[in-house]
């Protein structure tokens, strides 16, 4: 299927969609947002994509909502423009495999916020992260402030989104926004390299772990480890659990399902 503001691909067990209104540094309008979610849709049913990867063509991840829509706004249209982006945010997080941000540039906004709702941001030496929506005289809607804190904790979040200060590749790494910071040159290619590392690891163990951390997060710690437990157990169902000890005591590389 062609969309008009994304690419996507799957090859190999790695779906990658890619923002693709460079001209615009790929800020995001209710048509994005749309695609993004069918795109979203379609791969929660696909049992052949493993892994997926999120960027930006050009020089930006996502530069942010697209603030031509903001003149035309009510607080019923603002609201709506909010929840469609906060049920994207949701549906990356509802996905049962691991989702990669791939931050080549821009993450600013919006695009910050998208990255958050991914499981693992990994940063281009060129990427820059902020929540700037201060500047414009609102606040983030896409779940910016809410998960910036959990991820950074409350004063950082607040020093961020009071200020709007837009933060390099090096200090997101610092502050555990990014996991990881790759050179520019090589870093689809880095990006790639972890995406095959996960696509051949155990789907249901993959996902045990997503949700175990995601669910866990904001519960009391013994809610959180009984979770864990009963998650541990549950992958005890799927042969992965034995062909893994099995591969380990053999000295050979695992098969998963
Ligand atoms: N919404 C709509 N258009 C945007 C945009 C956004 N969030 N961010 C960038 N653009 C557009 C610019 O208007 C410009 O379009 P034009 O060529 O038709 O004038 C084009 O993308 C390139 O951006 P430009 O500002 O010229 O690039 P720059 O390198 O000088 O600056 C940024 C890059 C990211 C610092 C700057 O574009 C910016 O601050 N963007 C807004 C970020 C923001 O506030 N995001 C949160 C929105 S809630």
């Amino acid at each position: 299927m062609s969309y008009k503001t994304l690419l996507f691909t799957n090859e190999d067990g790695i779906a990658t969609l890619t923002f693709n209104r460079p001209e615009k540094l790929n800020a995001l309008n209710a048509e994005t947002m749309a695609e993004v979610a069918a795109v979203l849709d379609q791969t929660a049913q696909n049992p052949e994509i493993r892994v997926l990867l999120m960027t930006g063509q050009g020089r930006a991840f996502i530069a942010g909502a697209d603030i031509n829509v903001f003149l035309k706004f009510d607080p019923l249209a603002a609201r709506q423009f909010a929840d469609a982006g906060q049920v994207v945010a949701s549906k990356l997080e509802q996905l049962p495999i691991p989702v990669v941000a791939c931050v080549n540039g821009f993450a600013l906004g919006g695009g910050c916020e998208m990255a958050m709702a991914c499981d693992i941001i990994y940063a281009s030496e060129e990427a820059r992260f902020g929540q700037p929506e201060i500047n414009l005289g609102i606040i983030p809607g896409f779940g910016g402030t809410q998960r910036l804190a959990r991820l950074v904790g409350k004063g950082l979040a607040k020093e961020l989104c009071l200020t709007g200060r837009i933060i390099d590749a090096a200090e997101a790494r610092t502050i555990g926004l990014a996991a990881r910071v790759f050179p520019a040159a090589s870093f689809m290619e880095e990006c790639l390299k972890v995406a095959r590392g996960l696509a051949a690891k155990g789907r249901l163990s993959l996902r045990a772990v997503k949700q175990t951390i995601d669910r866990g997060f904001d519960l009391d710690l013994k809610n959180a480890c009984a979770l864990e437990a009963d998650a541990f157990a549950l992958c005890f169902a799927s042969p992965d659990a034995k062909e893994g000890a099995a591969a380990f005591l053999e000295k050979r590389q695992p098969r998963f399902l």
